[in-house]
């Protein structure tokens, strides 16, 4: 049977490929898209997940949602995405429409009229997915599972202490994150090591069609802007995620307990403290990924590239 889920996601180099990867995968079913502000504004984000579907013909709906954090001044990430948030492909004249409907009225209707068999996938600051809770705690029960990509065990990327997603709306990860719901987490200790170095590039690009073009007019921008956060090569963060619900036995994982802080006026403000050791002896709130068998990863995701144009 295939995994229900929706991508929840603030496209983005990265959350593009995973928008690649969800919606071409023989054992996904990709229900709905939603996007959020992070990477870069809400206009940015959703226009750009709407010119991939369209250059792809995807015909999954996209749902704008929230533009701002729960809490929080806005934070984007311009310095890795650039000025649009998907810097370096060009695409042709946009035709394909979000829906009229807003993202987090989506999620609460779909999962209200579910069997509690989707997975949310967000791949994005957390807010669409925390208002949600918010507004109808009856969806929390109807959740499959959460599979994100967030945090990090170690060092972050947005601040020495934080990593990007949970930065740009921490309080949204603290609603996710003390939900009760069953929680996966990529952190980027584990996405880090999922580099587009130019052999991937290059092997995409091999493939041929549409898709793998894409990837590469994609992933050669990141291959220099990812300097900022001293790696050799762009990181394609978000796929991780979407492969987990596929391919769960390519990662070694520990669950654990996992709080997010959310002292906005101190340096740890959006890190995700990871009690590895067990030092609280609290009961775990997540798995977390620890690695990830990158040979395997990349032949699932040129295996995943060919079925698209
Ligand atoms: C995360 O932040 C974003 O810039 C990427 O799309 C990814 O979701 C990595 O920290
Ligand atoms: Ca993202």
């Amino acid at each position: 049977m295939r995994r229900k889920m929706i991508l929840d996601c603030d496209t983005g180099h990265d959350d593009a490929i995973a928008l690649m990867v969800a919606s071409k995968h023989p054992d996904i079913e990709l229900l709905g898209v939603t996007v959020v502000a992070g990477n870069q504004t809400l206009p940015k984000t959703l226009k750009n997940t709407l010119n991939v579907a369209d250059h792809l013909g995807l015909d999954v709906p996209v749902y704008g949602g929230m533009s701002l954090p729960l809490v929080r001044e806005q934070y984007v990430a311009d310095d890795v995405h650039g000025e649009t948030g998907l810097d370096g492909p060009v695409f042709g004249e946009l035709h394909k429409k979000a829906e009229d409907k807003h993202a987090v009225l989506y999620l609460i209707d779909t999962l209200m009229a579910s069997d509690g068999d989707i997975t949310l996938v967000p791949v994005g600051p957390l807010t669409n997915i925390a208002t949600a809770m918010r507004m109808e705690p009856r969806i929390i029960p109807k959740i499959q599972e959460i599979v994100l990509m967030g945090g990090a065990v170690g060092l972050g990327n947005a601040s020495p202490a934080a990593e990007f997603n949970i930065y740009a709306d921490p309080e949204a990860a603290h609603v996710v994150f003390t939900s009760g719901v069953k929680i996966t987490m990529m952190p980027l200790d584990l996405t880090n090591t999922a580099l587009a170095n130019m052999q991937i590039i290059e092997r995409m690009e091999g493939i041929g069609n549409k898709a793998g073009k894409l990837f590469g007019d994609i992933m050669r921008f990141t291959f220099s802007s990812q300097a900022v956060n001293g790696l050799d090569a762009g990181p394609v963060h978000d796929v991780t995620a979407v492969t987990y619900l596929v391919a769960p036995e390519l990662y070694h994982k520990q669950d654990m307990f996992v709080e997010i802080d959310t002292n906005r006026y101190g340096p740890g403000y959006g890190r995700t403290i990871c009690d590895a050791n067990n030092r609280y002896h609290r009961k775990p709130n997540a798995t977390v990924g620890l690695s990830i068998d990158l040979d395997r990863f990349w032949d699932l995701v040129e295996d995943t590239l060919r079925r698209h144009i």
